[in-house]
């Protein structure tokens, strides 16, 4: 095809012998058998630390927390005060991290802060956009959770606001930095699965707490958080603990599963792709097990279409993600094309390719003999049926590079892999995900524009 040359057998076996010269030079480890190979992929060190960077984290939540733990790793980086909506999680912080951090339960005490470069914002989905925006606007640096936004109109304002600020703004799809989804990217580029033509993903989970069921704090109360401000952006209603903790399935705050977990899909494919997203967005499922007042449903099947474009030929993409599920296993992402396809993950990638055109299908045969193919059942020499790519041992992970990313950024001035543009694509998919769950009705998308297509 015209848009891809590359993509051929041909280019993809010229990488492998560069790979394989690779693995003569020590850069790359490989083990291989009659069928099978393996390469492990290694990070070379980004950078020296020079100047240091304060941070802050906003909502200290699991993953907050989380990020916060991963950004101190960094070389440089310190953190210097923290805000949450319940004491608790702010009691665990000076905990974690020392009674001399300030902490607070107004974001706006932060961000008028002189000490703080970066925030990182782990709040619940509903309040991304407004401190984000605040916060640049503030001359803050933004690591922002996934989604980047809790619905599709708010994105223009925040990609608004980085322009307008020119700060450092970076969305929390970890996996965009993580060298499995740059060797994925590779290997496509290389024609190493032919033509695209297929995506999928899909996640299984069973239990209450993967299922968003999570405990309930014995102390929550008014008195110990803020129910007030939590509601104070949305419908205003009495204070109810289910609400505050298990935000995820109430559509007020969280994003459903689209808004959860297919927004990483879509944040992995279109760095793998080089795609901007679907033009078209239909989502089926229902509610089936978790009858506990939740307003989402714990079964959603989402179908995308994306046009071809410069990038990439027209592809279909599928994502299910069953949260009653007592078999079927989780694929984070496969890629599916002419000649193979790939199991993308954060840290290794196994592709599968065609074995050879030869078939041992008695009709087949007996079609080519019918054609004159004398020849058709000699053997011939195949090219290794499927090949492993895993990040070595040691690997600080997706997570860590994401960090080193947005750091590195800040540092050198350089540009983040997902920015608010590079974000909004991602979360828009997902969040229409929703939309079209809810209306029931397929939803139409101009993923150049970033702008929904009225019909
Ligand atoms: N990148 C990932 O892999 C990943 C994984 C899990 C969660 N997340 C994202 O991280 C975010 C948090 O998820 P979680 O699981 O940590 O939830 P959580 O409930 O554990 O934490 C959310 C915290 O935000 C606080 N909060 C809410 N509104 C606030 C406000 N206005 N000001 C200050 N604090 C506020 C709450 O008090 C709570 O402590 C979500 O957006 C979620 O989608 C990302």
């Amino acid at each position: 095809m015209e848009e891809k040359k590359d993509a051929s057998r041909r280019g993809f076996i010229k990488t492998l012998s560069t790979a394989a010269a690779a693995v003569a030079a020590g850069t790359v480890a490989m083990a291989a058998d009659k069928s099978q190979s393996f390469f492990y992929l290694k990070r070379q060190p980004f950078f020296s630390a020079n100047d240091n960077i304060n941070i802050a984290l906003i909502g200290a939540g699991g993953m907050g927390t989380q990020d916060a733990i991963v950004a101190l790793q960094v070389p440089g980086v310190k953190l210097v005060a923290v805000c949450d909506l319940y004491d608790t999680r702010l009691k665990d912080a000076k905990a974690r991290w020392g009674a001399d951090l300030f902490t607070t339960r107004s974001y706006k005490e932060i961000l008028a802060r002189k000490d703080v470069d970066a925030v990182i914002i782990g709040t619940t989905d509903h309040w991304h956009q407004q401190i984000s925006i605040d916060a640049m606007h503030a001359g803050k640096h933004v690591y922002c959770e996934k989604p980047m936004v809790h619905s599709v109109d708010e994105g223009p304002a925040v990609i608004k606001a980085q322009k307008e600020t020119g700060k450092v703004f970076m969305v929390g799809s970890q996996g965009v930095s993580s060298l499995g989804n740059e060797k994925a990217k590779e290997l496509l580029a290389s024609g190493a699965i032919g033509q695209l033509n297929y995506a999928e993903g899909f996640w299984a989970r069973r239990n209450p707490i993967e299922a968003w069921q999570y405990p309930l704090p014995a102390d929550a109360s008014t008195q110990t958080l803020d129910w007030d401000t939590y509601v104070s952006n949305t419908k205003k209603r009495p204070f109810d603990e289910k609400r505050f903790f298990r935000w995820r399935n109430y559509t007020d705050y969280g994003t459903g599963m689209a808004g959860d977990l297919f927004v990483h899909l879509f944040s992995s494919l279109h760095f793998v792709t080089g795609s901007h997203g679907p033009n078209k967005i239909y989502a089926s499922g229902g509610l089936r097990y978790w009858n506990d007042g939740r307003e989402v449903p714990d079964v959603l099947l989402g179908t995308f279409d994306y046009p071809k474009v410069a990038a990439h030929p027209a592809f279909n993409l599928s994502l299910r993600c069953n949260f009653v599920d007592g078999t079927s296993g989780t694929t984070y992402l496969r890629l599916v094309g002419s000649e193979g396809s790939m199991d993308v993950t954060w840290d290794d990638v196994t592709l599968k390719r065609n074995k050879s055109f030869a078939s041992d299908d008695p009709f087949y045969l007996e079609q080519l003999r019918k054609s004159g193919n004398g020849n058709a059942g000699r053997k011939m020499i195949l090219p290794p049926e499927q090949m492993t790519y895993a990040a070595e041992k040691g690997y600080k992970g997706g997570p860590y590079d994401h960090m080193v990313n947005f750091f590195t950024a800040i540092r050198e001035n350089k540009k983040v892999v997902e920015d608010a543009i590079f974000g909004y694509r991602a979360a828009a998919p997902a969040l229409l995900c929703n939309d079209s769950y809810h209306q029931d009705r397929a939803m139409l998308w101009d993923p150049e524009k970033m702008q929904m297509i009225k019909k």
